[in-house]
């Protein structure tokens, strides 16, 4: 049984679509075992202490430059196999890509390598698709490397733009049919490896 760390720093969603895999036997080779968010009042970590997975919030304001080696640290005291950023908001620079090559997965809300990079987080990946006026988008799952969502591609879903879509619309629509199903199934396509 591999042991996951879930990095995140909002509402969670995505966590909740990995705790609720775990449960339901869609996530069989692997555990959540520790919950880390980049914000002390984020709801994520709310939904961690609901389902018993040991949280910990580990800030810009408290680590400063110092972020990502101190989640590294952390993280291999923790014995951890696999990280799952869900909603992270920190781009993860330093040892930590090294130390964990091949073993940090990424969601990210639209079809790579459209609307991805730098910049594009949350909302903002959906305004950008509406705006460009994409007929199809979606959600991938990839490797984490030294280019921001650069990495090789585990798995994609992609979803239809409707015409009055908002951005907030087609948000919730591309983690519903996609994020929130894709997500456990790469995690359990890469613990089982
Ligand atoms: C999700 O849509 C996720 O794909 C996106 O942030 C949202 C977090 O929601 N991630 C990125 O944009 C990463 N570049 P959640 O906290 O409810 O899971």
């Amino acid at each position: 049984m591999k042991k996951i760390a879930v990095l995140v720093s909002g509402g969670g969603t995505n966590l909740q679509a990995i705790l609720d895999a775990q449960k339901a036997g869609v996530i069989k080779s692997g555990k959540v075992t520790c919950v880390i968010s980049s914000s002390k009042n984020a709801y994520a970590l709310e939904r961690a202490k609901n389902a018993d997975v040991p949280a910990v919030a580990m800030t810009r304001a408290d680590y400063g430059d110092g972020l990502c080696d101190a989640i590294c640290d952390y993280l291999i005291e923790q014995k951890i196999d696999y990280i799952v950023l869900a909603g992270f908001l920190v781009i993860l620079k330093g040892k930590i890509l090294k130390e964990f090559e091949n073993r940090i997965i990424n969601i990210h809300p639209s079809l790579i390598p459209s609307f991805c990079g730098d910049g594009f987080y949350g909302l903002k990946v959906h305004e950008a698709a509406l705006s460009y006026g994409v007929k199809v988008t979606g959600a991938t799952v990839h490797f984490v490397n030294e280019i921001t969502d650069g990495g090789k591609i585990i798995m994609q879903q992609a979803v239809e733009v409707r015409d009055g879509d908002t951005p907030e619309v087609l948000q919730k629509r591309v983690m519903e049919e996609a994020e929130w199903k894709i997500l456990p199934l790469a995690i359990e396509k890469v613990c089982s490896k």
